[in-house]
């Protein structure tokens, strides 16, 4: 079996926080999202990788190279417009063969692995099997509709009226068959061969298409309530690992990653959090589900169930909470509020003041 993972897409939508360009390297607890996929493809026996690239391949190559950190050996596609994820599945032809293979969203996160939805693809052999979750707003994903005995009739992309509350997750895995769907395809309303269009093209010829129901899935919509639970989900496993220099001023409680290079001086950490290789923490709190990238700097300040991008940088600011704060930010007290209010206020004027 092969895997075939979809890391294109244009590069143009900008996140309203992060403006990483390649939102598959957008960090959870500190790893780009891709590589949790890449570890699950390589836990589940899988060795060649082939990668759809578009114009962020720049930078997903310098993530991922050869592949050889995560035991795979890479092949680079190039995708010339992100023209669809059945068209990812065509300009792989060559490479898939006539093996079978797992595609696998670079966005997509699943807690848990693949091991076992391989397993059971080897063992039972449809021409398709797809994963299925329940979401609370099924109009961004691909729905599926099935029959009182929970077979899948019928898939929808991006549905006005979703016929169920059942997403696709991006995770398929497909028999050869599905090279015969993908050759057929027409672009959808969307100007995209959709790869539901070729699932629905197999479930009409007849052929068996599985489904299971997973929980613990995260796709990244570029919202940061999602990111927030998602980065506390990762880190609710993270075990404590101290590689950088802790001083006697501080305390570590719980489960803390300080990775090498991190320096944390006179401050107080409480996981489950994770402190990023050379960030520096001084004279400050870090409460539990936070994630400090690479190279920041928390200075003065406290800081809890949030994630921060490397480099940024947080300066005796008091409290925060629930954020997400992109690369190289710098986030500093305003310049001083008078103590004083001097007010000259008219007959009958009413103001509010805070503070
Ligand atoms: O995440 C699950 C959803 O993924 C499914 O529920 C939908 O049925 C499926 O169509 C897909 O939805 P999106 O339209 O939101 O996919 P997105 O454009 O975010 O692309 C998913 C990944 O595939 C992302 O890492 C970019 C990559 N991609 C996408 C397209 C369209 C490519 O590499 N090439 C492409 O042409």
């Amino acid at each position: 079996m092969k895997a075939l993972v979809l890391a294109g897409g244009s590069g143009t939508r900008l996140r309203p926080i992060t403006h990483t360009s390649a939102k598959q390297l957008v960090p959870v607890a500190n790893k780009p999202v891709l590589f949790y996929g890449l570890e699950a493809i390589a836990e589940a026996g899988i060795t060649e990788l082939g990668l759809v690239v578009g114009d962020t391949h720049a930078e997903i190559e310098a993530a991922v190279g050869d592949g050889s950190a995560f035991g795979l050996r890479a092949t680079y596609l190039r995708q010339e417009a992100p023209l669809g994820l059945a068209h990812g599945v065509l300009i792989a032809r060559e490479f898939l063969g006539d093996e079978d293979f797992v595609m696998y969203l670079g966005d997509n996160f699943i807690v848990g692995g693949i091991s076992e939805l391989v397993g059971r693809f080897a063992r039972e052999r449809p021409a398709a099997q797809i994963m299925l979750t329940k979401v609370a707003d099924p109009r961004q994903f691909g729905v599926a509709e099935l029959d009182a005995e929970g077979r899948v009739i019928g898939l929808e992309e991006k549905p006005e009226r979703p016929k169920s509350d059942l997403a696709l997750v991006g995770v398929y895995l497909f028999s050869p068959a599905v090279h015969d769907a993908v050759a057929e395809l027409k672009p959808s309303w969307r100007g995209e061969l959709e790869i539901t269009d070729a699932i629905q093209w197999l479930i009409e010829a007849g052929l068996r298409v599985e489904s299971s129901l997973v929980s613990g899935y995260w796709k990244d919509t570029g919202n940061v309530t999602d990111m927030l639970e998602v980065n506390r989900l990762v880190l609710e496993s993270v075990e404590r690992s101290v590689g950088g220099r802790v001083d006697a001023g501080s305390e570590l409680i719980g489960r803390v990653v300080v990775e090498p290079g991190a320096v944390v001086e006179s401050s107080r950490v409480v996981g489950p959090a994770i402190i990023g290789a050379g960030a520096l923490v001084r004279d400050s709190y870090v409460g539990p589900f936070t994630s400090i990238g690479a190279a920041c700097t928390v200075t003065g300040s406290e800081i809890e169930y949030s994630i921060v991008l490397p480099r940024a940088s947080i300066a005796g600011v008091g409290r925060i909470e629930a954020s997400l704060i992109g690369h190289d930010v710098e986030v500093t007290p305003a310049p001083n509020t008078p103590r004083a209010h001097r007010l000259v206020l008219g007959d009958h004027s009413k103001v509010q003041i805070s503070s």
